[in-house]
């Protein structure tokens, strides 16, 4: 270790992945909630979790479970730490709801170690330890939703080992995203994943490989509307609607408002519409999406976000 702080504290903002057709691979930070991780050295040879906020009910504290613990383990070994570490997890991100929740806290955890062990890894190098928390939450050590929490803005996380694009996303694209009232399951994203069958049809890669095409594009080029185009997917959305009542009212209502595109935001249940804000009103998509819910007698609430940046150092005490 170069040089010594005592006490970081790192923050990552919540996001939704997939956009549709990028399942596992597309990640778009948003500005709407934040976790913290206060990260410190301790003489104790252990790595101990402890949590707080207002969303952290039933969050596992075992560094095996909780989604700080798997980066903490991996990072410790790469400084060859041989001291112990707390993580404070200040959790604000709303579980389950397809927010990229387990992303955010293991993306500021990452953010923080990376900066109290000096490590200075790469872009890439920081994904790859923050999906780890994945793998311990949802069984995949899917990078979506951490490579947006972590570079911010929009990311296409691909490869393996995993490599990531960043992409800013257009001055003009608004977010919104519909959540419907349903009881929160416990391992939620991981019995989303296995609606997943094991084989797609080629026809069905082919269609998604396409509209991710567009989306990538419509993100370089700043066009909102072209993205929107992409948000159709064959891999996951028909397997995982059936889970979300009113699903099929709801993306279309949200596109007859105006949104460009209307995809599931990462496992669900929450819908997430891009809307272009220079010819659409978002607030008039997310009425729309609460109302599609309401007919199929589903209570929702909504929110209109824009593209967050990416993880920060809020504070390094020396
Ligand atoms: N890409 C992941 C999925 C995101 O759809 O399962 C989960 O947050």
């Amino acid at each position: 270790m170069k040089d010594i702080r005592t006490r970081v504290v790192g923050r990552a903002f919540c996001s939704t992945a997939n956009l549709g057709s990028g399942f596992d691979v597309f990640g778009l930070a948003l500005n709407r909630y934040s976790d913290t991780v206060i990260a410190r050295i301790t003489s104790r040879r252990k790595i101990r979790i402890a949590v707080r906020g207002p969303r952290s009910k039933d969050l596992p504290l075992e560094v095996g479970k909780n989604s700080a613990g798997p980066p903490a383990l991996d990072l410790a070994g790469k400084a060859h730490l041989k001291k112990g570490l707390e993580i404070i997890v200040e959790k604000h991100v709303p579980q389950g709801l397809g927010l990229g929740s387990s992303g955010a806290t293991a993306a500021a955890c990452t953010k923080a170690l990376d900066s109290l062990l000096d490590l200075r890894l790469s872009n890439d190098e920081l994904v790859r330890a923050a999906s780890l928390g994945e793998k311990a939450v949802t069984g995949t050590a899917h990078a979506d939703n951490v490579a947006a929490s972590l570079l911010g803005g929009f990311v296409i996380a691909y490869d393996d080992p995993i490599k990531t694009i960043s992409l800013k996303p257009p001055p003009n694209l608004a977010i919104v995203v519909a959540t419907p009232q349903l009881p929160v399951q416990s391992g939620k994203t991981r019995k989303a994943r296995k609606a997943i069958p094991e084989r797609i049809r080629v026809k069905s890669a082919v269609l998604n490989l396409g509209r991710a095409s567009a989306i990538a594009a419509g993100f370089a080029r700043g066009d909102v509307g072209l993205i929107g185009t992409g948000m159709e997917d064959e891999i996951a959305e028909p397997y995982r609607q059936r889970l979300i009542p009113g699903y099929s009212d709801v993306r279309r209502l949200g596109l007859d408002a105006g949104a460009a595109g209307v995809s599931i935001s990462g496992a669900g249940p929450s819908l997430v519409a891009l809307v272009d804000r220079k010819s659409h009103e978002p607030r008039l998509v997310a009425l729309a999406m609460v109302k599609a819910f309401a007919q199929n007698n589903v209570r929702s609430t909504s929110f209109v976000a824009r593209p967050a940046f990416g993880a920060s150092i809020l504070m390094e005490i020396w």
